[in-house]
């Protein structure tokens, strides 16, 4: 199977974990599209969804459903993602697409985080994809220096968020710590998100392999 196929495969599992009746959390991304295009063929009714962008809500406002803004809401039942990396212990690197600080916000809403990702986003240690991380724009030259500081190479995304700021894609990190360094990033002053999802990291994994689609759930303890 291809990466498509397997994205398409764990977006299609995640609908069993929607909650008719309840208000839906919507990520974004190739497979989260997959997931959306599902749900639509699958006939199940949610009252509104709460959507992580322009992109998402674009397409569930195509397919029929109603999005409401996350003020309108006091929490979500369910919020179905995808990721760029997960590691062992659930934490992810997210932000490829850009919408990491709407995500973060719809995560913190969350009640279960459900994130579906094909079997290559699965990775001992995050950091061998870039980490993202949302800035203010006119402190990209500061936040940048910082971040080489830590150890990383920032490189500047030529793309504007659905928030108006700029991303830094910062590669040669290895995340042994990402709680720590999820806290430490959030410090700097010009950094609105960072792409790490640490401190809320995913519930429940929809794990697309050659073998099928695995549930699996992080060792608490
Ligand atoms: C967007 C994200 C996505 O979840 C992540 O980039 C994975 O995308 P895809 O499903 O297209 O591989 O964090 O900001």
């Amino acid at each position: 199977m291809d990466q498509n196929e397997l994205k398409k495969a764990a977006g299609k599992r995640a609908v069993s974990f929607v909650r008719e009746g309840k208000v839906l959390g919507v990520g974004t991304g190739s497979t989260v599209d997959f997931f959306i295009d599902a749900l639509a063929e699958s006939g199940i009714r949610v009252p509104a969804c709460v959507s992580s962008s322009v992109r998402s809500t674009a397409h569930l406002e195509k397919l029929g459903f109603k999005v409401v803004d996350p003020n309108e809401v006091e929490g979500i039942e369910v919020y179905v993602d995808g990721a760029d990396q997960i590691d062992p212990g659930f934490c992810m690197i997210k932000g490829g697409g850009g919408a990491l600080t709407r995500e973060k916000i719809l995560a913190s809403l969350a009640r279960e985080y459900v994130c579906i990702a094909d079997a290559s986003k699965r990775v001992p240690v995050l950091g061998s994809f870039p980490l993202p991380v949302e800035v203010i724009p006119m402190a990209v030259g500061v936040v940048s220096r910082t971040l080489r500081s830590l150890g990383g190479n920032p490189v500047l995304r030529d793309f504007t968020t659905d928030n108006g700021c700029k991303i830094l894609d910062v590669a040669g990190l290895r995340i042994t710590d990402p709680v720590k360094l999820e806290s430490e990033i959030n410090q700097i002053p010009g950094v609105v998100t960072v792409g790490l999802f640490a401190h809320r990291g995913a519930d429940v994994l929809l794990l697309a392999t050659e073998e099928g689609v695995k549930e699996l759930r992080p060792a608490r303890g």
